[in-house]
């Protein structure tokens, strides 16, 4: 497939190539919009069957950046990197550095962050050719893992659901099928359990699996369980594509509400969701955390600032449910219009200003 095929109808700005033929770097740098602000997103370092599978991956992830921001009230812009190859294998400090000059080849157009495959050293190996990296630790003056941030914003979003189907933000009581326990996944079940919540839990890793039972007394059961579980509410925090044409008709909760980003594996399950009664709380608003998180580092972090900004994610998914009533259109498209309405306002704005000092 061409590359401004792959692009489509979409509105991607950028695509840029980045290769060092000495340490076999290979990257695929996407961004998406920088109407709001400069285009933040991970680098997902993974071993891609074909190198339009990258692409593809990077593009549709972009875009998924872009939208998660403007509907948290960020300015900033989405964009995401891939490196094709295994992080196992091909990872080296010449490959990191060489991708680290890739990044700042775009002059802080792009910004990078942790995801799949990357690691908080990384970015530290990174930073040392370019200062366009988020998510360093602490020492570094970064926020260091995103995750717990995420967790939290989880939970807020549970309690706006837990609202609006009963009536009270009291999490006491409900259960929880908790699909993936790993960085996310794992917080989410100590805050839940501490909300007194019960949780069901499922995990291919049985070690991160038998650590949060025990821990949190959760109930474990097998990967391809977790869709049968009675259950108040779902929580995918593994993979995306959870909610797929088979898992769909077997869920028996009453909402989707989870940290997995691209939890539907086709638009159309939005719809499928409704009929079944199901109440999806969208990803990209839910699993915000992080990226608020990540965003306060580029002001000189101060986690208070950044827990109060993750706290406002129940209210703003709360306002996609009200906008989705309205419109009466799924809460899916009513994220990506409240996504797309603040991307057209304010980057707008930008542009005039941007004339008017010219
Ligand atoms: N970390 C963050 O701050 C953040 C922010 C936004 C979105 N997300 C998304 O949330 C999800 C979880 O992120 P994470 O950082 O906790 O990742 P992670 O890798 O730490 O955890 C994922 C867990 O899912 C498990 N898993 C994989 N396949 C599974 C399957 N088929 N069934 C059950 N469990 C399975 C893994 O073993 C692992 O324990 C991902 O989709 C990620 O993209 C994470």
């Amino acid at each position: 497939m061409g590359v401004f095929e792959a692009i489509g109808s979409d509105t991607h700005e950028e695509v840029l190539y980045g290769h060092d033929p000495v340490s076999g770097l290979k990257t695929i740098i996407a961004i998406h919009s920088t109407a709001l602000g400069p285009a933040l997103g991970g680098t997902r370092f993974f071993p891609y069957a074909t190198e339009g599978a990258a692409l593809r991956d990077a593009l549709r992830l972009a875009k998924g950046m872009s939208y998660k921001s403007a509907a948290a009230g960020i300015d900033l812009g989405g964009g995401k990197a891939v490196i094709i190859g295994d992080p196992r294998t091909v990872k080296s400090e010449r490959l990191l550095r060489a991708y680290g000059r890739v990044i700042d080849s775009l002059g802080g157009r792009y910004i990078t962050a942790e995801d799949v495959g990357a690691t908080t050293q990384d970015m530290i190996t990174i930073a040392s050719e370019t200062r366009w990296v988020t998510g360093l630790p602490d020492t570094y003056g970064g926020s260091g893992d995103p995750s717990p941030a995420t967790a939290r914003g989880v939970v807020g979003a549970i309690r706006t659901v837990a609202t609006r189907l009963w009536d009270s933000d009291d999490l006491a009581g409900l259960t929880v099928a908790v699909q993936g326990v790993g960085k996310v996944g794992s917080s989410l079940v100590e805050r839940l359990t501490k909300a007194g919540a019960k949780t069901v839990v499922c995990d291919v890793n049985d070690e991160a699996l038998q650590r949060v039972s025990s821990e949190h007394g959760s109930v474990v059961v097998g990967t391809n369980e977790i869709f049968d579980v009675e259950s108040d509410i779902f929580a995918p925090c593994a993979m995306g594509g959870a909610i797929n044409e088979e898992t769909v008709e077997r869920l028996r909760c009453r909402a989707v509400v989870g940290s997995a980003n691209n939890q539907l594996e086709t638009e159309s399950m939005a719809d499928r969701l409704v009929a079944r009664g199901i109440l999806y709380a969208p990803d990209f608003i839910v699993n915000a955390g992080g990226i608020i998180n990540i965003a306060d580092e580029l002001n000189g972090y101060d986690w208070r600032r950044a827990a109060a900004a993750v706290d406002q994610i129940g209210d703003n998914l709360r306002k996609v449910f009200d906008k989705a009533d309205e419109r009466s259109v799924t809460s899916n498209v009513a994220a990506i219009e409240v996504a797309k309405d603040r991307i057209n306002a304010i980057g707008s704005l930008k542009v005039k200003r941007r004339g008017h000092e010219s």
